[in-house]
């Protein structure tokens, strides 16, 4: 069922808001994905636990110390998934896969907000090297996964895709490497991260179940 593979990315709204979201697609969708909410309320993640898995989506970058410390911190929150950037390198994402505990580390390659030259190329280099470090999944939009899937390590792992715009959303908003649901699943994506189009629609139960 597509719905087991939505994350829904709850972005610039209010606690109450993301609660009442959360509350009406917990049985609809795999889990929820949060950033912004976390400098306000991070007691969010307990909240949202409740609800159903929490991917929190921090995309650490810094050296492999500082964000092995706050890979653990929220290991210990007990977030299913962490992201890191994958350009942080091998040795920093091996770090943040040392101390995630049960918690899943997503290396996040080219950000699907860029118009990057070359996407496929940083892509899978990317991807390498987080094969490599051996973290747990990753980030790419659709158009690099058709590339990174012929890898046969990259089986195994988690393939996360953002910048979904299904037919019935007209705005790509600040997305560039956008993708429809289906070219996603047809790409090889076990997930789908879909904010906006469910987040800012009158009814986002309606929205998920278009989906
Ligand atoms: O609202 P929208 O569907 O564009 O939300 C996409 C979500 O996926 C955002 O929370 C964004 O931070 C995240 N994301 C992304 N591109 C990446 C990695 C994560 O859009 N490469």
């Amino acid at each position: 069922m597509l719905s087991n593979k939505i994350i829904v990315a709850l972005d610039g709204i209010t606690t109450e808001k993301l609660l009442e979201i959360a509350n009406s697609l917990k049985e609809y969708v795999w889990g929820f994905k949060v950033n912004d909410i976390l400098y306000e309320n991070l007691s969010i993640i307990d909240q949202l636990k409740k609800l159903g898995r929490v991917f929190v989506d921090v995309k650490l970058h810094d050296i492999p110390n500082t964000v092995s410390n706050t890979v653990r911190r929220l290991s210990l929150k007990g977030v299913d998934m962490i992201t890191v950037h994958a350009s942080g390198g091998i040795d920093m994402m091996k770090a943040a896969k040392e101390k995630a505990g049960d918690s899943k580390i997503i290396a996040v390659t080219v950000l699907t907000s860029l118009r990057s030259l070359n996407a496929e190329k940083k892509v899978l280099r990317l991807a390498e090297e987080a094969l490599e470090a051996g973290v747990d999944g990753i980030v790419c939009s659709s158009h690099e996964l058709q590339v990174i899937s012929k890898i046969p390590e990259m089986k195994s792992k988690l393939k996360i895709v953002p910048a979904i715009r299904p037919s019935w959303y007209a705005e790509a908003d600040d997305q560039i490497r956008t993708t429809t649901p289906k070219e996603a699943i047809s790409a090889g994506a076990d997930y789908l991260v879909i904010g906006r189009p469910i987040t800012q629609s009158e009814n986002p139960l309606e929205a998920v179940k278009r989906l």
